[in-house]
């Protein structure tokens, strides 16, 4: 019974740790190689990658001699027999000199992956490649300030969507049924509170996610660009062509296009909840199930869209790793997220409601707390999945980048974890207690939360940087 386990695990691990099939775009080969000596030029220059890539424009394939004067005859094109190969016709007898190719493609998972190599043709020694001038330009790298910050204002305004529309209909929802008993005033004041933050918060980060959405596609198309975050935005046709042709910009369409939706059935939902000016009673204090539901679906498909952009589209089992992403992007948005309002609210209610206020704070504090349990626990695994799906071996955690940026989110979460505990003890304490807790345990639990949020804040620039590394598995 033990051996047979441990097959099963070795075929398991021996799977799940198999190379992608269509993984990061590598240079699989080069034409003529690179630091070839040629008796007489080439008459064309092509690249071969390990999946399909596309190139935005006629410079992103080009080879120039060493003083940088283009020797191509036409434009770069990626074949049409093998969309893994690019190629560029070269001018026929070529003088004796030292020859730079150089490119810059899009993977199929959005990476920009520029290259160069050198041939001489003659006795001419062979120089350092040519960079400079047209075509030579380096964007921003996925790796830099521009695009992890980019990425992170994305993921904070859609996942704190996501998680606010979760917590009216999990947290908020249950925290009314039944009513707490509390004086009508201080009932009538909580609930009308909670809907005027719930909307600011939507409208806020509505705004976040779409400047997100217009900073990760500008900073995307200066990488693909191959110019300064300043020079894509002073070229709108660039973005355009990067939005219109390349597989990440069909994502980002599809993402704006769920964003919209989603602010649509906000502006609806809006409409109906102020129609009166009497406070939601205590039966539609959550915004009501159906309309909540109907909200989260375009919220779900803009995560989803994201973990169908990266790396997980990628890779060996992307049937699996796509959901297993949109998992745990979404176990991440519910806990960072539900942990940012749940404080928010347990400040400000006590406040505008007194002691009621407290109580149902106090009610929301326990519900989200049970629901946090489930939320780490999917993220946990769902991480941890994603991880050997992007890994070769356990090794990669030390010895690659990729593996040491996970090593720092799983220390972060750590620490998050340990005061996750110490709160949950306090809870558990208010839960056995009868009526409503008082104003020096929730102003503990709340400074505990605000360390937590800032802690799992920066676990999520982790991972937007973690998004941008070269996986090990490519
Ligand atoms: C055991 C702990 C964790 C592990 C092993 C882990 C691992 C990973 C991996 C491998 C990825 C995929 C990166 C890629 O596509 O190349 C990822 C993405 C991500 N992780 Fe984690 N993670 C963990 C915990 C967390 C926590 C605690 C948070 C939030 C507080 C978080 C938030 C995210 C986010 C937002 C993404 C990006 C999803 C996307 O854009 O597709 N992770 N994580």
């Amino acid at each position: 019974m033990t051996s047979l386990a441990g097959v099963v695990c070795a075929v398991v691990a021996a799977l799940a740790f198999a190379p992608g099939a269509m993984a990061h775009a590598l240079v699989e080969q080069i034409s003529p190689a690179d630091r070839a000596r040629l008796d007489a030029g080439p008459a064309r220059v092509e690249v071969r990658f390990s999946e399909p890539v596309q190139l935005l424009q006629q410079s992103d394939l080009g080879v120039v001699d060493s003083s940088g004067q283009p020797v191509t005859t036409g434009p770069g094109t990626v074949q049409r027999a093998d969309a893994a190969v690019i190629e560029v016709p070269v001018r026929p007898r070529l003088p004796s000199g030292s020859y730079t190719v150089r490119w810059r493609v899009v993977s199929s998972d959005g990476h920009i992956i520029p290259g160069a190599s050198v041939f001489t043709v003659g006795d001419a020694a062979l120089t350092a490649p040519y960079l400079g001038g047209p075509g030579g330009g380096t964007g921003p790298s996925e790796t830099s300030a521009w695009s992890v910050s980019a990425r992170w204002l994305e993921l904070v305004g859609i996942g704190g969507l996501l998680a606010l529309l979760l917590f009216r209909v999990l947290v908020w929802r249950s925290a009314w049924r039944p009513p707490p008993a509390m004086p009508p005033d201080e009932s009538t004041a909580a609930r009308a509170w909670a809907r005027d933050a719930w909307w600011i918060g939507f409208g806020a980060l509505a705004l976040v996610a779409l400047v997100g959405e217009a900073a990760v596609l500008v900073v995307k198309s200066a990488a693909s660009m191959g110019t300064s975050v300043w020079g894509a935005l002073a070229d709108p046709a660039g973005i355009v062509r990067v939005l219109a042709d390349t597989r990440f910009g069909d994502l980002l369409q599809v993402r704006t296009l769920a964003l919209f939706v989603l602010f649509a059935l906000g502006v609806w939902r809006f409409l109906v909840e102020y129609r009166s000016d009497d406070p939601p009673d205590a039966a539609t204090a959550d915004g009501g199930l159906g309309p909540m539901l109907l909200m989260l679906a375009p919220a779900v498909v803009a995560i989803g869209s994201l973990s169908a952009q990266g790396h997980a589209s990628t890779s060996a089992m992307p049937w699996l790793q796509v959901p297993v992403d949109t998992l745990h992007a979404a176990a991440a948005s519910a806990w960072v997220g539900g942990l940012a309002i749940t404080t928010v609210y347990l400040l400000r209610l006590p406040r505008v409601a007194g002691a009621g206020g407290r109580l149902v704070g106090g009610l929301a504090l326990a519900r989200f707390s049970a629901l946090a349990v489930i939320a780490v626990a999917l993220l946990v695994l769902s991480g941890v999945g994603r991880a050997v799906g992007e890994m070769t071996s356990p090794a990669d955690l030390w010895q690659t980048s990729y593996g040491w940026t996970i090593l720092v989110k799983v220390g972060l979460l750590a620490v998050a974890i340990v005061l996750a505990l110490r709160a949950r003890r306090v809870v558990s304490a208010l839960r056995r207690q009868a009526g409503p807790p008082n104003t020096a345990t929730l102003a503990l639990v709340r400074r505990n939360a605000w360390v937590e949020v800032g802690l799992t804040l920066v676990i999520v620039a982790a991972s937007a940087l973690l998004v941008g590394q070269v996986p090990p598995v490519s």
